[in-house]
């Protein structure tokens, strides 16, 4: 069975509820998921296809939240590419600040530099029209899925 790998950036901890509504569909569609609420690159695979979910919030002004960091500089540090990766983007943030979702922005560049391939749209979730993120998770991840059965099929 297939894993997902599922990436979560979190200050609050809402973020994390919206790591977990995505397993229930993932597992539906026949993939086994694991959430990480820390992320950290040697823990990480990197051999062979993986598939990374990120679920990542926005803090400071635009900046990644404190449990996030440590895995961009782990990306930021690579020599080799991630060419054998595959990921998709949930960005939780609040569109009154100017800097509304930006850590999933710059992380989406970062992995892409990195030589990553993104399944998918970039996923926005603003908490000032959804305060229940997870809520809208359903309204993305059936998409995602199409596309991760046309990669994995
Ligand atoms: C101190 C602070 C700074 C924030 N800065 C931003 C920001 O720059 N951009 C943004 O889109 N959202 C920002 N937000 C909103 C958070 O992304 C939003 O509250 C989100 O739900 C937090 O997710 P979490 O509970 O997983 O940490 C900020 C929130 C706080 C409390």
């Amino acid at each position: 069975m297939i894993n997902i790998d599922i990436l979560v950036g979190s200050t609050l901890g809402g973020t994390e509820y919206v790591a977990e509504a995505t397993q229930p569909f993932l597992e539906a569609a026949g993939f086994a998921s694991q959430v990480h609420f820390s992320p950290d690159l040697t823990m990480l695979d990197i051999e062979g296809q993986h598939i990374w979910l990120i679920c990542l919030a926005t803090h400071g002004a635009g900046d990644y939240p404190d449990n996030f960091k440590m895995f961009v500089e782990q990306i930021n540090d690579l020599s080799d590419e991630l060419t054998n990766v595959h990921f998709g983007l949930i960005g939780v943030g609040d569109s009154n600040y100017d800097t509304y979702c930006y850590a999933a922005k710059y992380f989406d560049l970062l992995l892409r530099d990195k030589g990553a391939t993104r399944l998918g749209n970039i996923f926005n979730i603003d908490v000032v029209d959804s305060p229940i993120p997870e809520d809208r998770v359903d309204d993305w991840i059936p998409l995602w899925i199409k596309d991760l059965n046309l990669l994995t099929n």
